[in-house]
């Protein structure tokens, strides 16, 4: 059975001052952490011919694409990068730490609280759209039979993950990615094998 890596990319300006949305570059920890995780794939895919089997896919974002660099770099392949896994769109919110969505918009930030999955920001995105956006590359992986590797954003794994992990939908919005962490989910018959690998930037 093929494994399939998942990670965010490493922590971005925007994570540092938590802030929504936006298309902010990596922090120096993201850098290091974009290092680490190349390292630790070089080691995940010791020869030539495995590397050149790898599916590899990131999103159109910054701090995504500057991850998916450094790794493709020291692994001498190509990511593909897929608008499909760009993350949420936070429409009027973008550029907006919580605080402020919640003074600025008390009634939004309410809606959200109690309906995460289903709220979608005003001229955004909500979690069930996200879970429809995604379904193409889950075609791809699921016809291909190669190791898959994804570098990605917290809401957009959060829709990956639960697809492979058979979680029920409504657990998707809080299910936990953290920054600088692979995940690694090996598919079998039933159910999926789990590996979470912290890496220390
Ligand atoms: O807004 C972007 C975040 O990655 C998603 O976080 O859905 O938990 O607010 P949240």
């Amino acid at each position: 059975p093929r494994p399939i890596y998942l990670s965010r990319h490493g922590e971005s300006q925007y994570n540092v001052d938590d802030r929504v949305g936006g298309d902010s570059d990596l922090s120096a920890l993201g850098e290091m952490y974009a290092e680490k995780l190349a390292d630790f794939f070089y080691s995940e895919f010791p020869t030539k011919e495995i590397k050149n089997e790898i599916i590899f896919f990131t999103s159109t974002m910054r701090r995504a694409v500057h991850t998916s660099d450094v790794v493709a770099q020291k692994l001498e392949i190509q990511p593909l990068q897929l608008k499909t896994l760009d993350e949420i769109n936070v429409g009027i919110c973008d550029g907006m730490t919580y605080s402020e969505i919640a003074q600025k918009f008390p009634n939004d930030f309410q809606e959200r609280k109690i309906n995460k999955l289903g709220y979608r920001y005003p001229r955004g995105e909500s979690y069930l759209d996200l879970i429809s956006r995604i379904e193409p590359v889950i075609f791809e992986i699921e016809r291909s039979r190669q190791p898959v590797m994804i570098i990605a954003h917290q809401a957009i794994l959060r829709c990956l993950y639960a697809y492979f992990h058979q979680n029920e939908i409504p657990e998707v919005p809080t299910l936990d990615i953290p920054l600088h962490c692979v995940i690694k989910l090996t598919p079998a018959a039933y159910f999926c094998f789990e590996k979470r690998v912290l890496i220390n930037p």
